[in-house]
């Protein structure tokens, strides 16, 4: 697996392995009503049909002008999707639905607390406030096409309106996880170029309005301190009129959307017609050292990935509720709350808050209330509502044909509870694996397709063409069940193009290592390397083990230790930091931090308190740590390299395995006793 000196960390290597788990099939039901029940996808979806077999994806789209050219390798392995096309997002997932949905559901919001009514957008509305915004956003902010600007919004209906606002203007939207802090929306601020950053005055979450205007201050700070001006924070207000945030507004800089919207009520503007290979938006998200990326994802290609499989693996038609319960700060959010529902003319649910408020109950009457048909949320979630309300779902009356799971490996028995408890024994799931990086589904079984196996995602999605590696490059055998890295030999619509600003590193991080040709423009000389291990199956299900890197998924979300690492050594007590990833009975992997003070200070309750607040401020509260060790030294090689196995081992509680080699075998034994007692 990956190396970090001559240390080796892989989460493969804790991860849980579960036996082979025997086949669901899905009712006839489902497979009656299914977009897609045709088996000959897979072939017409073949490498010998690649790349033109993705016009099959790119024609749910309406486009202003075709393509000449569906792959453009000439800039390998910066791939280049139905080149001379002309498209636009925002009249992808709005206008053109007016004629046949104009008074249809497009966005139903709910709000946190139970008393405030949810809100239904309708596919005209979404019309009206997407112009009314994105004419705001040029002749108030200044913006205009190819400019980067930054959201750091919670859910709200205005998320998605100020994303197809600026699609709408080939402005690039770069959208920051709400839970994200200050400081690290400053950072991805700077990182963009952003000049302007819309954000919000505070939300709900457990029943508390937080303040959330208060972190645009220090991100803006923050990206100054970089070097990056922002000259505009927009402020939405969670109740126009009402600001609920006790931070004051600057004057000059800082504006209430809901104030400068006025000007241009009634008034519309024209989608402008952007090539199908300029950029939508950017996401980041961590990598292996400190630095986030920003994965750059494109409108014709990424649009046609997320609309296509968004239609056959999440099957939407335009009459479903579908409700997908993360957060559109996430790609996941993007791509199948945002872009692909809306594309597809589907009544899409937003909620606000947090999904067992105030009770466990709270989903499934959310559920039964707007008939929602198709459930997607992360095992994280599953886990924690099946430990606080197992019996909850019983209680209601819904019923979903489809769900999802994605973002984490899903036990086969949280699986179970997920099939017979919430899916009530008749839904189809889909395991879906795929990142940030990758747009949409890369692994998933077809839900009318394919037998259900729990715990594995499944075959490659139709036009993915995984093969396993080990380490030196050598094809591990296929069906053989052996562990290795997963890559995807072919490119595909959805990939992102490049990290923002940082090709090198994209070439590097996701295609060097198996690269047989680095001068070549031929794909076949780029598979992509995702930084997860898997295993296929003799059937041909893949099951994704964990990240191969030194990323730790904690509820389906990307930190990089590096990450963590950096904002502990923020505080100046400490000599050095290891985070390594712990296992969780909810959250999947959590960060388990291991700190050695300098020779001047000692050890304290104060300090581990320290660490843990430095991480929320550094990052977020998302990146809390399980436990803060205060250790008298770190398990070192010879060379000096922090042994970050032999940590993750102790706080696993697994066996450290040969450390007679180390610099200080006997600190080993001092932390174990320490840690496990
Ligand atoms: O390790 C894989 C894991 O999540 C990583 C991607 O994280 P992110 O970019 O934040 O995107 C999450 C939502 C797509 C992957 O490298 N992962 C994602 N889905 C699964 C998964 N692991 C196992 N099973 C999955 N279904």
């Amino acid at each position: 697996m990956s190396n970090r000196g001559n240390e080796t960390v892989t989460e493969a290597q804790i991860a849980v392995h579960w036996q082979e788990e025997k086949y669901l099939y899905p009712s006839d039901e489902f497979v009656a009503q299914a977009n897609m029940s045709d088996a000959d996808i897979y072939e017409r979806f073949g490498l010998d049909n690649f790349p033109d077999c993705f016009h099959e994806y790119a024609d749910m789209l309406s486009w202003y002008k075709r393509w000449h050219t569906t792959l453009d390798t000439s800039d390998a392995p910066c791939w280049k999707w139905f080149v001379g096309g002309k498209i636009n997002a925002s009249y992808n997932c709005v206008d053109r639905h007016l004629e046949a949905y104009r008074n249809k559901a497009a966005i139903i919001y709910v709000p946190e607390p139970e008393s405030e009514s949810h809100e239904v957008v309708t596919y005209q509305e979404l019309y009206v406030r997407v112009n009314e915004m994105a004419l705001m956003l040029r002749d108030f902010a200044g913006l205009d096409t190819g400019d980067r600007v930054t959201i750091h919004m919670p859910m709200t209906p205005d998320l998605p309106v100020v994303m197809l606002a600026c699609a709408r203007l080939g402005v690039i939207h770069s959208v920051v996880f709400g839970g994200f802090s200050g400081k690290a929306c400053g950072e991805r601020i700077a990182d963009s170029g952003s000049r302007v950053l819309i954000t919000m005055d505070g939300y709900y979450r457990s029943g508390k309005m937080l303040d959330h205007k208060v972190k645009a201050d220090e991100a803006v700070q923050i990206a100054a301190d970089y070097g990056q001006h922002v000259d505009k924070v927009l402020v939405v207000r969670r109740y126009a009129g009402q600001y609920q945030s006790e931070t004051p507004m600057i004057k000059g800089r800082d504006y209430f959307v809901d104030e400068q919207l006025a000007a241009f009520c009634g008034k519309r503007v024209d989608p402008v017609e952007l090539p199908a290979e300029a950029p939508l938006f950017l996401m980041y998200t961590s990598g292996t050292t400190g630095r986030p990326k920003g994965c750059q994802h494109s409108i014709g290609g990424y649009l046609s990935y997320v609309t296509g499989t968004s239609k056959y693996i999440q099957d939407i038609h335009p009459e479903d509720v579908y409700w997908c319960m993360a957060d559109i700060g996430w790609i996941t959010g993007h791509s199948y709350i945002v872009y692909g529902p809306l594309a597809l003319a589907a009544t899409s649910v937003m909620y606000e808050g947090v999904p067992t408020f105030p009770d466990s109950g709270r989903p499934w009457r959310i559920a039964e209330r707007l008939g929602v048909n198709i459930f997607h949320t992360a095992p994280t979630t599953v886990r924690m509502l099946r430990k606080s309300g197992p019996d909850e779902p019983k209680k209601y009356n819904f019923e979903f044909k489809h769900m999802t799971t994605v973002g984490e490996p899903i036990e086969p028995e949280v699986w179970r509870w997920y099939y017979d408890v919430i899916g009530k024994g008749t839904a189809s799931i889909v395991d879906t694996w795929w990142q940030t990086e990758t747009g949409g589904f890369l692994c998933s079984t077809m839900p009318a397709l394919h037998p259900m196996k729990p715990g594995s995602a499944g075959p490659a999605v139709p036009g993915i063409h995984p093969t396993i590696f080990d380490e030196d490059g050598n094809t591990v055998e296929e069906g053989s069940g052996v562990a290795g890295n997963i890559c995807i030999q072919n490119p595909w619509p959805g990939a992102f193009q490049t990290i923002w600003g940082d090709r090198d590193r994209y070439v590097q991080t996701y295609y060097a290592k198996y690269c047989r040709d680095s001068s070549s423009t031929n794909w076949q000389d780029w598979p992509y390397f995702p930084g997860d291990a898997a295993t296929q199956a003799p059937d041909g299900y893949y099951r994704i083990l964990g990240r191969v890197d030194d990323v730790i998924n904690v509820a389906g979300h990307r930190l990089g230790t590096k990450e963590l690492e950096s904002a502990c050594m923020t505080i100046s007590e400490l000599a050095e930091a290891a985070v390594v990833p712990v296992t969780d009975d909810l959250k999947g992997k959590v960060p388990d931090v291991y700190v050695s003070v300098r020779p001047e200070s000692s050890p304290s309750k104060n300090l581990e308190t320290a660490v843990t607040s430095a991480i929320e401020t550094e990052i977020g509260k998302i990146a809390r740590p399980k436990n803060v060790w205060i250790v008298p030294d770190m398990p070192k090689t010879r060379s000096g390299k922090i042994m970050r196995r032999v940590l993750a081992s102790i706080s696993n509680g697994s066996d450290v395995g040969d450390i007679t080699t180390l610099a200080n075998p006997e600190v080993v034994e001092h932390i174990r006793q320490m840690v496990q007692g």
